[in-house]
């Protein structure tokens, strides 16, 4: 181990004592943090070329300020509460260097752009996250995609660990083809598909690749916001369209192309975000009519497809596209893991030619070697496999949900059964305070998200989104055992 900058022991002074001050310049820089193992005697005398004592003498004096510790048979660190306030050579707007202190920033940042607050959740043992829209984590085939990674780089690393082209893997490209041909109907080869890390990327592949700034999109109003910040951020203004019962409604998306141009509309079509609705057939009728009438480009984000649970998924928009309108968004996300980065578009090849070529200015390409892993778990049948068991387990997940809400909150809540999807939509009564509820339920370590998530301003819809895939149903009887318990005291404490 060496020093993580070279040390300079400058100054005047015998040696040992320059090297001491060196130490602690590097300390107050944050180049050193506190309880970071320092490397041995030996190895600073000979990267100094002194001898090995004047180093012990300067980690003798250091000891002796308190600057560094020595734990006999583990080595010598930097003092975990160092003796004196490091230095701050910046007013306190600079980022936070390691060692804590601020460092200075020595530009300006432009104004922040309007993003979306993230809710990621802090994952702390023993709570519930019922608002995390993830796959169960514990059922991920891990030895599955180990093997298979394995496989490829040893078969293969010559040419994984290499640049490539930005379009993705040409194994993973067929295998995705074949595999939405096969289970949801495009009508696609490995030439129409783009690889890319979610569908996150290939929404702002969209955005940039395919949009004008001030170009209009319609977008749900009771929706999915990161897809909101994506078309933003590219100079998009998105106008919200009213969802209900049957999805999107596309008459209202009529009435505002016929007012103004409007040049895309992104929709969540098969299982509505959050709703989980599926668009009505009327609707996709009127919609591909729309489509064509005014040329608009369609992003059907179908982020969970297979997880229906009532009869069979409804085929996508892109499935009957004989206009060449719809560019299809997919990920693995749900059906595998979101923390893969895999996602893909499907789209006519002179688009997926365009957005390659602005993926690479981005990302060069993607993670070759996990996008041939993932080409053999297709090719082997082992992600449909997992599909399967997952909607199954799903499908008893979500039946586990209802009851329990049935039983516990039934005058609280008012819901469908959800078709599809992952997630649950409830109505909540209007007398409840819906805020000071789940505030309550999170104090409690059970986190459900606020239906004022999903809306275009913010407000409060007067419903909650509950998702079911990554719990267990003992930890749905838990989580809905203390939203039920919560509700109790809070009336109890605005009755008396
Ligand atoms: C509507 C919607 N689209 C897409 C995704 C997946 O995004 P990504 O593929 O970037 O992980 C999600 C995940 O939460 C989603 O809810």
């Amino acid at each position: 181990m060496s020093w993580p900058v070279p040390l300079v022991p400058a100054g005047d002074g015998p040696m040992f004592q320059r090297i001491a001050r060196a130490v602690v310049d590097d300390i107050r820089r944050g180049r050193l943090v506190a309880s970071q193992r320092l490397p041995g005697s030996r190895a600073l005398a000979s990267e100094l070329g002194v001898h090995r004592n004047t180093v012990l003498a300067a980690l003798a004096e250091l000891e002796a300020q308190g600057w560094i510790v020595t734990q006999p048979a583990r080595g010598t660190f930097v003092a975990a509460s160092l003796p004196e306030t490091p230095v701050t050579r910046a007013p306190a707007a600079g980022r936070r260097g390691q060692g804590g202190q601020a460092r200075p920033l020595g530009f300006a940042l432009p104004p922040e752009p309007q993003l979306s607050p993230r809710y990621s959740g802090d994952l702390r043992r023993g709570e519930l996250h019922v608002s995390a829209g993830v796959p169960d984590p514990r059922l991920f085939p891990v030895d599955a995609l180990a093997r298979a990674w394995r496989r490829a780089v040893r078969r293969d690393g010559r040419r994984l660990l290499t640049y490539d082209a930005p379009e993705g893997h040409p194994a993973l490209r067929a295998a995705l083809a074949a595999m939405m041909r096969a289970i949801r109907g495009l009508s696609c080869t490995a030439e129409d598909v783009l690889v890319v890390r979610g569908s996150q990327m290939a929404i702002d592949l969209c955005a940039r690749g395919l949009l004008a700034p001030g170009d209009r999109v319609a977008v749900e109003a009771l929706g999915y916001r990161p897809s909101w910040d994506a078309l933003r951020l590219a100079g998009a203004e998105l106008v919200p369209v009213p969802v209900d019962e049957s999805g999107i409604d596309v008459a209202a998306i009529a009435r505002l192309a016929a007012r103004r141009p409007l040049r895309a509309v992104y929709l969540t079509s098969h299982h509505q975000y959050p709703t989980t609705v599926t668009l009505s057939p009327a609707r996709r009728l009127a919609l591909a009519a729309l489509a064509r009438a005014h040329r608009l480009v369609v992003l059907e984000d179908d982020y969970d497809h297979e997880f229906h649970y009532e009869g069979r998924p409804v085929p996508p928009l892109a499935a009957a596209d004989d206009g060449g309108h719809v560019v299809y968004l997919g990920t693995l996300s749900k059906i595998l893991a979101p923390g893969l980065r895999l996602g893909f578009l499907i789209a006519p090849p002179p688009v997926v030619a365009r957005l390659g070529l602005l993926r690479a200015a981005m990302d060069r390409q993607g993670d070759r070697p996990m996008e041939a892993a993932v080409a053999e778990l297709i090719e082997d049948g082992e992600l449909e496999r997992h599909v399967r068991r997952m909607r199954t387990t799903y499908l008893a997940r979500r039946d586990a949900l209802l009851a329990h809400l049935r039983a516990r909150l039934g005058g609280a809540l008012a819901f469908e059964p959800p078709r599809g999807g992952i997630s649950l939509w409830a109505r909540v009564a209007p007398d409840i305070d819906i805020q000071a509820w789940l505030a309550a339920c999170a104090a409690r370590g059970v986190h459900v998200s606020p239906g004022s998530r999903y809306t275009f301003a913010g407000d409060e819809p007067g419903a909650i989104r509950l998702v079911f895939s990554a719990l267990t149903p003992a930890e749905l009887d838990r989580a809905t055992g203390v939203m039920a318990a919560t509700l109790r005291s809070l009336s109890g404490a605005r009755s008396r």
